[in-house]
């Protein structure tokens, strides 16, 4: 019985750099499984970033503006100890191929020896139409001015265009006849 209440908190945590649709496809799924999902940017300073972590965070608000439970913030250290802050026994990942799962697998693995036992991963698969995606692909397409309208939100897109120094719309591609 203690067990069900204590799923009703969950932390979805990622870099989130940026945020893609497969990463809105699993909060979207998430946030109906559980009363409270906490979506964690990771603040990790050794990457060179796209976007700052504030950044990070208020795209991702914005994204969630009308799911009301879920909440979003930024984390340094530690999963396990922002977890426990957040009463969250609950830590969501999403797998999209299995490629991922040794990885991720680790690292639940990882989580649940130092949280003592009292934190679990529970894993989405991925949907289909998102399998393919991922935060450095689309990074790199945009760097190249290709389009990522099927990656990210529209806005979301607007701001990557942006920091690498192009306008809103990919660049159309050259027909030669
Ligand atoms: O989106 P990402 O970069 O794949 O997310 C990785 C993340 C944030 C889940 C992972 O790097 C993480 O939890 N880092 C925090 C440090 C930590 O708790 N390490 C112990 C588990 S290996």
């Amino acid at each position: 019985m203690s067990r069900m209440k204590k799923m009703n908190i969950a932390i979805y945590p990622g870099s989130f750099d940026p945020l893609t649709l497969g990463h809105m496809d699993v909060i979207h799924r998430a946030a109906a499984m559980f009363n409270t999902l906490y979506v964690s940017v990771l603040n990790n300073k050794e990457k060179s970033p796209l976007f700052s972590i504030a950044e990070r965070v208020t795209i991702l608000k914005e994204a969630t503006k009308d799911i009301p439970n879920v909440s979003v913030d930024s984390f340094s250290g530690l999963l396990v100890h922002n977890a426990h802050e957040k009463d969250a026994h609950i830590i969501i990942r999403g797998l999209r191929a299995i490629t991922d799962f040794d990885y991720e697998l680790q690292i639940a693995q990882t989580n649940k020896i130092l949280s003592k036992g009292e934190i679990d991963t529970v894993f989405l698969s991925t949907s289909l139409e998102y399998a393919y995606l991922s935060s450095s692909s689309v990074r790199q397409i945009a760097s190249f001015n290709g389009d990522i309208s099927m990656c990210v939100l529209p806005f979301v897109a607007e701001q990557i265009y942006q920091k690498y120094g192009f306008s809103k719309k990919p660049v159309e591609e050259e027909h030669h006849e």
